[in-house]
């Protein structure tokens, strides 16, 4: 009986913190920041520069980014604005009509921190 309390224990534990650590370590979205935005890579992708494995990888970051809560705003709106960063790169990555222009747009630093980004 003992064990089996203690495998039910340790079964809930994993359970409930298996999403709170995804959802709320909070490293995807400053690693695309750093990486795609201030690091410059969304901006060359976006004006049609970057390799195969550029584009590759700014999408994962986004994608990734799309999987985490930003520290403000609702979800709803985070899932639309990341949601579109994502789209738009994988776009490029199929290299799609008009893709860097939807990537240009979906960028928008102020629009997208004035909503999303705690103090
Ligand atoms: C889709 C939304 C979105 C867009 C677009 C966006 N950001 Fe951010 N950015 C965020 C969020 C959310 C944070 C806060 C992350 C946190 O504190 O966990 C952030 C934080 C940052 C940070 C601080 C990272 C850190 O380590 O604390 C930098 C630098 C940054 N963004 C640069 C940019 C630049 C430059 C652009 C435009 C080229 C941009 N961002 C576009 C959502 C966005």
């Amino acid at each position: 009986m003992r064990s089996w309390k203690a495998f039910a224990l340790a079964f809930v534990a994993t359970a409930t913190m298996m999403p709170l650590t995804i959802a709320q370590d909070g490293k995807a979205i400053k690693k695309a920041m750093k990486e795609a935005m201030k690091g410059g890579l969304c901006k060359t992708v976006a004006s049609g520069g970057g390799t195969a494995e550029d584009k590759k990888k700014l999408y994962e970051l986004f994608a990734d980014m799309c999987k985490e809560m930003p520290p403000k705003g609702d979800k709803a709106s985070w899932d639309e604005k990341a949601g579109a960063l994502a789209s738009a790169a994988k776009a490029v990555v199929d290299g799609k009509e008009g893709a860097t222009a939807q990537l240009k747009k979906a960028a928008n630093c102020k629009s997208c921190h004035e909503a999303h980004k705690g103090e």
